[in-house]
């Protein structure tokens, strides 16, 4: 009796099977090993045909780029080997006439958040979108604004947002930056652009927020959040909020918590708020140690990496860039490009999950808050040689992910002197230099934890080294200051870099795309083998009966 049961079996697996992938969830331990691509949505591709030369950034005013213009413009990030894609907000915006800081191209001028924002498309573009991210085994943020909303006046009409009682938001007051309790207290922005601050305390606020972040997640199978300032004026105060909303959420939270301090940032991660933050306090750091011109101050990365293991629940889940929408681009401080480089390597090679933020990879170098929002298409999309790096690193550091436990290990020090800097994660050696690209007569002993004699290879360079006595690397910068990452050719089989093909293929993108598919099925693949076992006990009592 075969009919009923095969029957029943297929019909029971379809549906346990719709269950898991409703049920998608991902953790930060699933997070962990991803590295993330940034976009702004209006910013990323154009349509067909559009004008090319169109975009002014200064203008402040949208581009008219839209989630499907993402969803066919994906290639690019894959194949530099993202296994995640952050991309802006997507809840209605503000939807007056423009204002003295131009439109809200960018997304975060939040009127009801619960509404999807229709100058970046429909629901079922967003829904392509995201299932066009999973085919491709990568996974998708989303940037959401609760603190606030949009106004023009200190009064305003509340019949476009969300909460329409006065009572859900804080009365107006300018915001005093000098004062704690005006910081906690105030309205952000001013008096051209307010922005109406939302009693996060209150228990309606927290169950309607709570109910639309579950279902926006469900509804887009969304893996994580990046939730725009967490704190600015509850600062400690707020904190309660967020463990009861990304409780609702059920996926991954990444805050923005805009300060330069390990201290101060620190207690935004853990139980009693969000699993992450955006890696401010490094930012910080690796811009005093290696901008050039700048302090050029080197200490500043090695106090860091000590201060995070003091500050933070788990520096490997912090969210580690150099650039945003709201920082200048690293080439607008910073001149010589092996600052970039250099800066880059480090932030994929330590603790945290890499973040680059689109135009990083094509040289973008405009200043803060609106030139560095500048439009990807002039750049062709080009294979530059940072595009390069990337993908190099990417497929680096997929292969460690996928292949060793590298990722959970912490970074330690290995040599922290004036022009260099070396640290140990897992396996792995990396040195970050200050001194740019003028060949500097200056070599830097590092030790490492090699036996003599051991044949490394350097995968930028994919020069190889022999360790010297007492497991001495010396680092010569007679070329130039370029970061070195050293892998003992001992475990190098599988990498995908310097002609050792990668475990399943011999191009970054193919070994980046098994890996990605790897990782993201391993949940999915789990849960339906039990659920698969289910059926199958389920078939076999239908049968013996
Ligand atoms: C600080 O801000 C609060 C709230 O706006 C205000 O009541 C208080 O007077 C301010 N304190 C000082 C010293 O300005
Ligand atoms: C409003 O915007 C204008 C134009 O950018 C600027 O000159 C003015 O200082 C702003 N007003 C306030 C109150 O910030
Ligand atoms: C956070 O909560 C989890 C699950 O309840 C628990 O296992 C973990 O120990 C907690 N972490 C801290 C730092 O309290
Ligand atoms: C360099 O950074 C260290 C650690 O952050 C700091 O203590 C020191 O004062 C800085 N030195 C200079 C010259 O700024
Ligand atoms: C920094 O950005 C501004 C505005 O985008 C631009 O005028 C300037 O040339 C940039 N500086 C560098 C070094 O790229
Ligand atoms: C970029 O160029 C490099 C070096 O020529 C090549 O190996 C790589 O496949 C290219 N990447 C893409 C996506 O074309
Ligand atoms: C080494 O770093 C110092 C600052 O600590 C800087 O002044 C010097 O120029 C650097 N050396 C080279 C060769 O770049
Ligand atoms: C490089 O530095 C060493 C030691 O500081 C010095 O002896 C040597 O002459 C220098 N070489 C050159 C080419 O400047
Ligand atoms: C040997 O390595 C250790 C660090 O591992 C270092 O402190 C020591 O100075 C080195 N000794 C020599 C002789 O280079
Ligand atoms: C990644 O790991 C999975 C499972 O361990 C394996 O099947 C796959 O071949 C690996 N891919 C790469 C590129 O290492």
């Amino acid at each position: 009796m075969t009919g009923v049961p095969s029957f029943l079996l297929v019909s029971i697996c379809s549906a346990l099977l719709l269950v898991a992938q409703l049920s998608r969830a991902a953790t930060a331990d699933q997070w962990r090993g991803r590295s993330i691509y940034q976009l702004i949505v209006d910013r990323y591709a154009l349509p067909q045909g559009a004008d090319l030369d169109a975009c002014d950034p200064g203008q402040q005013t949208w581009c008219g780029g839209t989630w499907k213009t993402v969803m066919d413009n994906l290639d690019y990030i894959q194949n530099a080997g993202f296994t995640a894609i952050w991309i802006s907000p997507v809840s209605q915006n503000y939807q007056g006439p423009r204002t003295p800081y131009g439109d809200p191209y960018h997304g975060y001028w939040i009127a009801d958040a619960t509404q999807l924002n229709d100058k970046f498309g429909t629901a079922d573009d967003l829904k392509a979108l995201s299932d066009e991210i999973h085919r491709r085994g990568m996974y998708l943020m989303v940037d959401v604004v609760v603190n606030n909303v949009m106004a023009l006046t200190t009064d305003p009409d509340l019949s476009t947002f969300l909460f329409k009682d006065k009572s859900l938001y804080h009365p107006y007051c300018p915001v005093d930056y000098s004062n704690l309790t005006s910081e906690q207290q105030c309205w952000l922005g001013d008096l051209n652009v307010t922005l109406p601050d939302v009693k996060t305390e209150d228990p309606t606020v927290i169950s309607t927020y709570g109910n639309w972040i579950q279902s926006l997640v469900q509804q887009f199978n969304i893996d994580g959040l990046r939730i725009d300032e967490p704190i600015h004026y509850f600062r400690h105060v707020d904190m309660p909020f967020w463990p009861a909303f990304c409780g609702s959420a059920g996926v991954f939270c990444m805050g923005e918590v805009f300060e330069g301090g390990a201290a101060d940032v620190g207690p935004w991660q853990g139980n009693q708020s969000m699993d992450s933050v955006l890696n401010y306090p490094m930012y910080t750091a690796l811009t005093e140690a290696l901008t050039i011109p700048g302090p050029q101050n080197m200490t500043a990365v090695a106090d860091m990496i000590a201060q995070s293991k003091q500050y933070f629940t788990d520096p490997t889940v912090l969210g580690n860039f150099i650039e945003n929408q709201d920082v200048p681009r690293w080439l607008n401080m910073s001149v010589d490009p092996q600052s970039l480089y250099n800066a880059m390597v480090f932030n994929f090679m330590s603790d945290g999950i890499p973040i680059v933020y689109y135009g990083q990879e094509q040289g973008a170098h405009g200043a803060s808050d609106p030139y560095n929002r500048e439009p990807l298409w002039p750049s062709g999309y080009a294979n530059t040689t940072t595009y390069q790096l990337v993908t190099k690193l990417n497929t680096f550091r997929n292969f460690l992910v996928n292949t060793t436990d590298w990722a959970t290990t912490p970074m330690q020090v290995l040599t922290s002197s004036p022009n260099a800097t070396a640290i140990l994660k897992g396996k792995i050696v990396s040195v970050v230099t200050n001194i740019g690209s003028p060949p500097a007569n200056l070599s830097v002993p590092v030790y490492t934890p090699w036996k003599q004699s051991d044949i490394l290879t350097e995968i930028i360079s994919c020069d190889q080294y022999s360790v010297g006595s007492n497991g001495t690397i010396q680092m010569q910068y007679s070329k130039g200051g370029e970061a070195a990452v050293f892998i003992n050719n001992d475990d190098i089989q599988g990498a995908g870099v310097c002609g050792y093909a990668g475990v399943v293929g011999s191009t970054g993108s193919t070994i980046s795309k098994a890996a990605n598919g790897a990782a993201a099925s391993v949940s999915v693949s789990r849960f339906s083998t039990v659920l698969f076992g289910l059926a199958l006990a389920f078939v076999f009592f239908f049968v013996s009966f």
